[in-house]
């Protein structure tokens, strides 16, 4: 069997811009964000943004928005490039994301087709809750999914 990559957990900063730009467009064919969005989600105040980097290189991405009165993080996006999936990067993201956003509660919302990233949520301890119908473009249903961290019970 081969063996897992020694990939690093960082911040991402706004210089990974032109990065996550050619990482939107690798893994999110229907749901890219556009430049304001990736801009925001490397700037703007109070959000989580983890990177998954390999000899230098931007191989993985995670963002993070904590919403305190509901004591709930969402996690807003989590990609690997193709080239480096199964081999836990995503995973690593995921609970980084979890534990920097410090929330009882961590929800996210993903295209019902999307069977691979709803099974990386169930093996990382996420339940489906809710559905939203024809929330994404095209018309797909986004199946919401929560998970609870006990460990953060206290959070005000
Ligand atoms: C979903 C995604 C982030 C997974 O990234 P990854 O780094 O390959 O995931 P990991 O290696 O951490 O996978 C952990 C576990 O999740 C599950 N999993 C991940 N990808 C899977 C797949 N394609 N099929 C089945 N199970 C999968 C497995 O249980 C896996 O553990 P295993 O490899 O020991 O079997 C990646 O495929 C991706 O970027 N997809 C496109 C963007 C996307 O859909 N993002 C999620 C939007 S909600």
């Amino acid at each position: 069997m081969a063996s897992k990559i020694n990939f690093e957990l960082a911040h991402a900063t706004i210089s990974d811009l032109q990065q996550m730009g050619e990482m939107e467009k690798a893994c999110f064919p229907l749901d890219a964000w556009p430049l304001i969005e990736q801009i925001a989600a490397l700037i703007l105040p109070g959000l989580v943004r983890i990177k998954a980097v390999y000899e230098g290189r931007m191989v993985g991405f995670t963002g993070g928005e904590v919403k305190r009165n509901q004591r709930v993080g969402w996690i807003t996006t989590l990609a690997v490039l193709p080239e480096f999936r199964r081999q836990g990067i995503a995973e690593a993201l995921l609970r980084a994301c979890e534990q920097e956003m410090g929330m009882p509660y961590v929800k996210l919302s993903v295209r019902r087709s999307n069977v691979q990233a709803q099974a990386l949520y169930l093996k990382c301890g996420y339940h489906h809750k809710d559905v939203w119908i024809g929330y994404y473009e095209g018309g797909e249903d986004a199946l919401v999914m929560e998970k609870r961290l006990p460990e953060f019970n206290n959070v005000e």
